[in-house]
């Protein structure tokens, strides 16, 4: 099998849930060396099976500066240097109409999902612009693009990370480094799970509302990861990637 990735250092945050482990398998089965970022006491047993070889996990919370500062100085110790940054950690928070959605909810599910990918690329964005090149690819979602009914922090979150990406890549881009995101539909996953239960709806239920008429997959995902990581797209840069099976094109 071809190793695109081959000696890369990769980042990755939210590495133990479950698109950042299918992501983090399939870049290491291309040959990358992951280093794998998730929260203090989180289990990192699955990911050390996916990720069949040298793993090296750090326990950071992505909204604490000086964590955020550690873990990217621990990554540019094993070569000096970090090739790709998956800056993918996220919560999804409540689901909950305007009056009932706390400002301490909203608060927290934006520091996730915007402080933390912002701290992450304050502090891997320079290191890939003295580097002169390197690949960040941000988790944001088709709630990045779309509104749901009391989705309040996790759609207002997820719309900053497409603006921090489109930001990231117009400093990023004249030093030869890229910053693109995702933006997954539902993907069978244990958060789409928990969505669906919350709003008593179900994949069969919902499905018929996406042309591919199905949820995608984690290992969809990670095959969009991947390749926005290698070195096969040189000229994409700032972009928006939908992997939503349609739903975004209705
Ligand atoms: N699952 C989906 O259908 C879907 C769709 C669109 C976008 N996304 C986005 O993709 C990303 C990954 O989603 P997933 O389905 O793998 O979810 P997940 O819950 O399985 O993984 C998220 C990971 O982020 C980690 N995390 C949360 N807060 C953290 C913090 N403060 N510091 C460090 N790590 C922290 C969690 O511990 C978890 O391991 C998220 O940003 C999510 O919003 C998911």
């Amino acid at each position: 099998m071809d190793a695109p990735l081959d000696g890369k250092i990769i980042l990755v945050t939210g590495a133990a849930g479950e698109i950042g482990t299918a992501s983090a398998a399939l870049m290491a089965r291309r040959g990358g060396r992951i280093v794998a970022v998730d929260r203090p006491g989180r289990d990192f047993s699955s990911l050390r099976r996916a990720v069949d070889g040298d793993l090296l996990a750090i326990e950071a919370d992505v909204t604490d500066e000086a964590s955020v500062r550690d873990y990217v100085a621990r990554a540019l110790a094993l070569a000096g240097r970090i090739d790709v940054f998956f800056n993918n950690a996220g919560i999804d928070g409540p689901i909950a109409r305007i009056a009932d959605y706390g400002i301490e909810d909203f608060r927290k599910v934006m520091a996730v999902n915007v402080e933390g990918v912002f701290l992450g690329l304050r502090h891997v964005l320079p290191v890939m612009l003295g580097q002169g090149f390197g690949s960040i690819v941000n988790s944001s979602s088709a709630s990045g693009l779309t509104g749901s009914p009391g989705m309040w922090g996790y759609n207002a979150s997820k719309h900053a990370v497409v603006g921090l990406t489109r930001v990231a890549a117009t400093e990023a881009a004249p030093h030869g480094v890229r910053v693109n995101c995702i933006n997954p539909g539902p993907i069978r996953s244990r958060m789409i799970g928990r969505l669906d239960e919350t709003i008593g709806s179900s994949e069969a239920k919902r499905s018929r509302g996406i042309p591919a008429r199905r949820y995608g997959t984690v290992e969809e995902v990670a095959g969009l990861v991947a390749f926005l990581a290698s070195d096969d797209c040189p000229y994409i840069n700032g972009a928006v990637h939908s992997i939503d099976g349609g739903l975004t094109a209705i």
